[in-house]
């Protein structure tokens, strides 16, 4: 068993950036997508929750994951989320502290990184990767900071977003009836490897949407093709991915359960 876990949520890996960079500096740390339930089997000296804001809250299968989890055995275990968002908001925060507490766990630490905005259903993608990428980076440093010594830090109050978020969130499970694939589509599956909430299966050589979706984006954005577009809106919006993490991980890291382990 590792000392340290962390659980993460990512559709175009800025979030699962973050993840393995503080994986990699905090000593001996396990990284488990959050796309599948977990049991934890141990005392862990810190569990971490890294994902990204959706319409100012967590998403859906964040919630979720956390309210299966028991932290009873974990109560006193340094427990930190770290959302990342376009904006720069922390609203992804609000209530995990709430969450956390039901289950058993104390959250001693929220922190929020201004990342690429990758909801290419809802806007054209920009045009400043490099730029962004290294912003990310910077203030990924500083959390990192803070998580190796343990720092407090408590989350924002609501933002008025927050009366939003309920309703907004409750929609995307069945926006996938918008998605349509061209005919450039070549049947390869990484829509499907790629889904972190394993809602694409293969039907005919063509990915077929499950409706459990949470518009992560994921399948949209790595299709090597760009067959996969939301209704006539995304044709010429562009795609991004974080430019230092591979499809490679993307799939990897979904489907394993235990993947990256870094010891000093
Ligand atoms: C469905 C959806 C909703 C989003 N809502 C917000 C939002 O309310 N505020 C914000 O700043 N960014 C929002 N974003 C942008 C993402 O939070 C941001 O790009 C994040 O870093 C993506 O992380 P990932 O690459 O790990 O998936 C949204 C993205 C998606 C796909
Ligand atoms: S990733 Fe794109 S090309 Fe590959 S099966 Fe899915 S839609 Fe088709
Ligand atoms: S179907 Fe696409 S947008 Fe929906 S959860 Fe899966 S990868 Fe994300």
């Amino acid at each position: 068993m590792s000392k340290n876990i962390i659980f993460y949520f990512s559709g175009t890996g800025n979030s699962l950036k973050v993840a393995k960079d503080i994986a990699a500096a905090i000593e001996d740390c396990e990284l488990i997508s959050m796309g599948k339930p977990h049991k934890l089997s141990g005392i862990y000296q810190r569990i971490g929750f890294v994902y990204p804001v959706y319409g100012g809250g967590m998403p859906c299968v964040v919630e979720r994951f956390i309210k299966t989890l028991d932290l009873s055995t974990n109560s006193n275990s340094y427990i930190f989320a770290v959302c990342t968002s376009g904006s720069g908001s922390s609203d992804g925060l609000t209530n995990i502290s709430k969450i956390i507490g039901g289950k058993g766990g104390n959250l001693s630490y929220a922190g929020s990184i201004r990342c690429f905005s990758n909801y290419v259903g809802l806007y054209a993608m920009g045009s400043d990767v490099e730029k962004k990428a290294n912003a990310q980076a910077q203030a990924t440093k500083q959390v990192i900071k803070d998580i190796q010594i343990l720092a407090v830090k408590a989350p924002h109050k609501n933002s008025p977003l927050v009366l939003f978020h309920g309703p907004f969130i409750k929609s995307l499970a069945k926006k996938d009836k918008g998605f349509n694939v061209s005919e450039a589509c070549n049947g390869c599956a990484i829509c499907s490897k790629v889904c972190p909430v394993e809602n694409i299966k293969m039907l005919d050589g063509k990915p077929d949407f499950l409706h459990h979706c949470e518009q992560c984006m994921a399948c949209v954005q790595w299709c090597p093709k760009k067959a996969i577009n939301f209704k006539n809106k995304t044709q010429d919006r562009g795609r991004y991915h974080h430019p230092n993490i591979t499809l490679g991980e993307m799939i990897n890291e979904q489907n394993d359960s235990c993947i990256e382990r870094s010891r000093r």
